[in-house]
């Protein structure tokens, strides 16, 4: 008899656990996925700017264009790097552009209170990061000083990079500094988390505040809208969202941002290598909070602007764990594992089904602070495994959204579920679709069934992002442990695909 009943659970267990299934509907495709959702942020923090982006004009032992690492830009580009947010962060309401242009003998230095108080003798600038943002494609997106700066101040700053030849004292002092013509500057943060670091406001205070600054922006760039960026909501901070969206005129608002980390606990954040699978369960309810996040933000957004005008922007996302040992804990410098390929693959596959609304995302950050897509070491440079995620990813980049829905099987730990599958799909301008799948189960392979509609393709290929332990990472001494190889464990006939995806792995395949 009880060994009837355990048949009748396994089968019962086998039945459940053959449930996941993705529907893909061409047919409701409507929205484009914008490619500025995977954008990057770099902060004057740690190393992200100074030993990351940037080593000086006179290194001679690492290969630099003006000072900025030449391995760096190389490995960037091949992600498609659309939009860079500079210089923070907390870093943005303290920092005075003025103090970071002209000779560099003659800039003065500042200390950075907010990331260790050490020296930042401003070596790197505003030339230097919008020169960069031009050697790597990518737009830049610069952060303003609300907190600490005044209106003319930030006023300036858009002259200063903006404003057309011509004479005006912003122009003549650019040209001054070596630069005849403006530079392309389209998307500009009016503050950084202004209910924190950024000067501890109220929401009704800060919009009044962002009504002032916006004023002053004015638009010298005839190719582009001047596109201004609301400091937005901490988590589920309704409030925030309901109050800028009520109190500022949509006219002066192009986007509202939203910051969202994923930390275990923010006194006793983990290691970010040697994790239980407890811990790494609860970083992945941490980063599935991001569906709730954009869904709940954008109802409130939704009730002021049906148009969907009003972009959200999470200027910042990512893994936040304590920093490796023997670092500096102002420096932010974590280890990357196989735990951030599956933050990164589920939360884009979140921003990727949400492009009505979010359309701009800034992974934070960019390099040596927190879920970096880049290490540095000197000349030493190693791709983690969400550089190679947002690589496989970099595919659905402006591409039409084909709109998913996923049954899957539960991840449990104790009481608790997560959806073990996750999934985006794309069909881009040659007509090529692509599906991306995440498999966070850290146990458990899962057989999934995809069924295409309205979709029509001749051949199917995919590429896989998996290891043998969810700690592994890329070191200096091992740097390509992880990184993306051939995936061909699925078998395709007529609207049908079904694969076989290990666990914790993300898989991108590729139809044509
Ligand atoms: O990304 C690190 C810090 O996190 C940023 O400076 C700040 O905006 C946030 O709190």
């Amino acid at each position: 008899m009880r060994n009837l009943l355990l048949l009748v659970l396994s089968l019962q267990y086998t039945c459940l656990n053959g449930q996941n299934k993705i529907v893909i509907d061409g047919g409701k495709a409507r929205d484009t996925i914008n490619r500025n959702i995977y954008g990057h942020f770099a902060e004057h923090l740690g190393h992200c700017i100074y030993g990351g982006f940037y080593v000086g004009e006179n290194n001679s032992k690492i290969p630099n264009k003006d000072g900025v690492r030449l391995d760096v830009i190389e490995s960037l580009k091949k992600l498609k790097v659309p939009v860079l947010r500079w210089p923070g962060g907390c870093f943005a309401d303290t920092y005075h552009w003025r103090e970071g242009i002209g000779p560099k003998n003659k800039r003065p230095s500042m200390l950075n209170v907010w990331w260790g108080s050490i020296k930042e003798d401003n070596s790197f600038g505003t030339n230097e990061f919008l020169n960069m943002c031009e050697l790597l494609g990518a737009e830049p997106y610069i952060s303003g000083n609300i907190g600490s700066g005044t209106p003319s101040e930030l006023s300036d700053w858009v002259k200063y990079t903006t404003h057309p030849n011509g004479s005006s004292p912003m122009t003549d002092l650019r040209k001054q500094n070596g630069r005849k013509d403006p530079w392309h500057v389209q998307y500009w943060g009016l503050g950084n988390e202004a209910w924190g670091c950024g000067g501890n406001m109220k929401a009704e205070f800060y919009a009044n505040i962002y009504r002032q600054y916006a004023t002053f922006m004015s638009n010298w760039d005839n190719k582009s809208h001047l596109f201004r960026i609301a400091s937005g909501a901490s988590d589920d901070d309704y409030h925030w969202t309901e109050v800028l969206m009520k109190d500022i005129p949509l006219k002066m608002l192009d986007a509202v941002g939203i910051h969202h980390y994923s930390v275990i606990d923010w006194s006793q954040k983990g290691s970010a290598t040697g994790f239980t699978e407890e811990q790494y369960f609860t970083t992945m309810q941490k980063a599935m909070r991001m569906e709730e996040l954009v869904s709940n933000h954008a109802a409130i957004m939704d009730k002021y602007d049906p148009g969907k005008k009003v972009a959200i922007a999470v200027d910042e996302w990512g893994g936040w764990y304590e920093v490796e040992p023997g670092t500096n804990r102002a420096f932010l410098f974590q280890q990357n594992t196989m735990r951030d390929a599956m933050i990164a693959g589920t939360t884009l596959n979140i921003f990727n089904n949400h492009c009505d609304r979010v359309r701009m995302a800034n992974l934070a950050q960019t390099i040596n602070v927190l879920q970096a897509v880049i290490l540095t070491n000197e000349e030493k440079l190693v791709l983690t495994p969400t550089y190679h995620v947002m690589e496989m990813y970099s595919v659905h980049q402006d591409a039409l959204m084909l709109p998913c829905t996923v049954s899957s099987n539960d991840y449990k730990m104790g009481n608790d579920r997560l959806k073990a599958i996750s999934a985006s799909a794309s069909k881009d301008k040659n007509g090529v679709s692509h599906i991306s799948v995440v498999n966070i189960d850290a146990n458990a392979a899962q057989d999934i069934t995809i069924e295409l509609k309205d979709l029509k393709f001749g051949s199917v290929t995919g590429r896989i992002l998996t290891s043998n332990k969810i700690q592994n990472y890329n070191s200096f001494d091992n740097p390509k442990r992880i990184r993306p190889v051939d995936y061909t464990a699925f078998r395709a006939s007529g609207s049908t695909i079904i694969l076989k995806i290990p666990a914790f792995s993300v898989v991108v395949l590729e139809l044509k």
